[in-house]
C-alpha cells in the first residue's frame, strides 16, 4: 500500500529518517509536508504508534482523473472496486473531507458531495443500503485531494492528530508544538548519554519530549485510540504486540526559566508525560545557571520577540555561553526571526528551516568543542 506520514513543513528530513527507523523505505520526494512510504498495515500502526515528528499517516487507496463533476464521480465509483468490500460495508459510519488546489474543480463542499454521491450509489448497488454520514466521529475517514485535475483518495488511519501527545495540562507564553520539540531533539542525533537541560524551559515541551525519547516511551501519554482501530484490517493482538514493553532506563532532566509560572507549568506537564521523576527545577537566569555535571544535550527555545535590538543583544550572549560552558554537549536550538545565526559565533552542524505555527524558524546544532 502506498502510505503518506504528514508534518510540519520542514520536518521532512527527520520523518523520513524516523520512519527509516521503524523499517520504512520512504520515498526520494521532494514533497512539503509529507513523506510517502510502501507499507503494510502493521507498518502503518506501528508509524502511529512511534513516529514524533508526523502529524497523522495515511493510506492512498487510489488516484484519478478529476477535472470535472462527472469524472471525479466514476473515477471514484470505479476506485472503490479495487478494495475489499468490508472496507466501504454500510455499517461503517463515513466521512469525507475535501481539498483543491490548482485545478478546475475548487469548491471543496462540492467535491466532497459528489464522492459521498459516488459512495453511497456504490452502497446501494451492492448491499442496498447507504452508510451514515458521522462528521464528528465516524468509523472511515476519507480525505479527497484534487492537485493540478488529479483526485486521489486517502484514508485517515490517525485519528485525533499525532502532536496530541496529552501532556500539555499547563501552558505559558509561546509554547512549542510537541512534534517541533521532538525535531530539535532527534535533529541533535543525541547519543542518550549525560543530563538534558533546557535553561529557558517555558512549558517544559522540549524536555518532555526529550524524556519520553530518552526513557523509550512511545509519543503519545495518554490511552490514546487510533483510526485504524476501527478499520477490518484491525488484529488486536498484532496492535498490542507493537505497544512498548516496560523498559527500565533513566534520565537526567534539568528545567530552568526566569519565570516561576514556567516552572510550574513544567512540573504539571513532565508529571502528565510521566517524566517527572527525573526532574530537577531552578529559577534561574539562562546566563548564570550553572551546568550540571556533562556533557549531555541542552536544548533552548529562546524568546523570539518582535524586537530584533533585543533579541540580537540575547543571541550574542547565547553564543559565548556555549563556547564557556557546553564544549562537548549537544546543542539544539529553535531560533525564530530573521537572521537567527546571526552574531552568535558559531557555525551550526545542522540548521534547518522548520515553521513554527506561521512564524518561520530554524533549528540549530551546536557541538561545540569540549574545553580542557
Ligand atoms: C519561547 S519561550 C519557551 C517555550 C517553551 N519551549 C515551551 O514549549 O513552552 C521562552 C522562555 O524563555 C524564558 N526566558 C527568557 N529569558 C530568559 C533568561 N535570561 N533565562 C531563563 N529563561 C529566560 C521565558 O520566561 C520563556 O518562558
Amino acid at each position: 500500500m502506498k502510505c503518506v506520514a504528514t508534518c510540519a513543513k520542514g520536518l521532512e528530513p527527520l520523518l523520513a529518517q524516523e520512519l527509516k527507523a521503524l523499517g520504512a523505505h520512504p520515498d526520494n520526494s521532494d514533497d512539503v509536508g509529507a513523506v510517502t512510504f510502501d507499507g503494510t498495515w502493521l507498518l502503518v500502526w506501528k508509524c502511529n504508534i512511534w513516529l514524533r515528528t508526523a502529524n497523522r499517516v495515511l493510506v492512498e487507496l487510489g488516484k484519478w482523473k478529476g477535472s470535472r463533476k462527472e469524472r471525479l464521480y466514476g473515477g471514484f465509483r470505479n476506485l472503490l472496486k479495487h478494495w475489499p468490500d468490508e472496507l466501504f460495508h454500510p455499517r461503517r459510519t463515513f466521512s469525507i473531507q475535501a481539498s483543491s488546489a490548482a485545478s478546475e474543480m475548487t469548491n471543496t463542499q462540492q467535491i466532497a458531495l459528489t464522492c459521498k454521491d459516488a459512495l453511497v450509489d456504490h452502497q446501494r448497488s451492492m448491499w442496498g443500503e447507504r452508510a451514515n454520514v458521522d462528521r464528528d466521529d465516524a468509523d472511515l475517514l476519507l480525505r479527497v485531494r484534487i492537485y493540478r485535475n488529479q483526485a486521489t483518495l486517502l484514508l485517515d488511519t490517525t485519528g485525533e492528530s499525532l502532536d496530541r501527545r496529552g501532556y500539555r495540562k499547563a501552558t505559558t507564553i509561546a509554547p512549542m508544538r510537541e512534534t517541533l520539540a521532538a525535531a530539535c531533539v532527534l535533529a541533535a542525533d543525541w547519543n542518550g548519554q549525560g543530563p538534558v537541560v533546557d535553561l529557558m524551559c517555558g512549558s517544559g515541551t522540549l524536555l518532555a519530549e526529550a524524556g519520553r525519547i530518552a526513557l523509550g516511551l512511545r509519543p503519545s501519554a495518554k490511552d490514546r485510540h487510533y483510526a485504524f482501530e476501527r478499520l477490518p484490517s484491525f488484529v488486536p493482538e498484532a496492535y498490542q504486540e507493537l505497544l512498548p514493553q516496560k523498559v527500565e532506563r533513566k534520565v537526567r532532566l534539568y528545567a530552568g526559566d526566569i519565570r516561576p509560572q514556567a516552572l510550574d507549568a513544567t512540573q504539571q506537564n513532565l508529571r502528565a508525560a510521566r517524566v517527572d521523576n527525573f526532574l530537577q527545577l531552578q529559577e534561574s537566569d539562562a546566563f548564570t545557571a550553572m551546568p550540571p555535571k556533562g556533557p549531555g544535550l541542552l536544548l533552548l527555545n529562546p524568546p523570539h520577540g518582535e524586537r530584533l535590538d533585543e533579541e540580537e543583544g540575547m543571541r550574542g550572549d547565547l553564543g559565548e555561553l556555549f563556547r564557556n560552558y557546553y564544549g562537548g554537549w549537544k546543542i539544539s536550538v529553535l531560533s525564530g526571526g530573521v537572521s537567527p545565526a546571526k552574531g552568535w559565533g558559531m557555525r551550526p552542524a545542522r540548521n534547518m528551516p522548520v515553521f513554527n505555527g506561521n512564524l518561520s524558524a530554524r533549528i540549530l546544532v551546536f557541538e561545540p568543542p569540549a574545553t580542557e
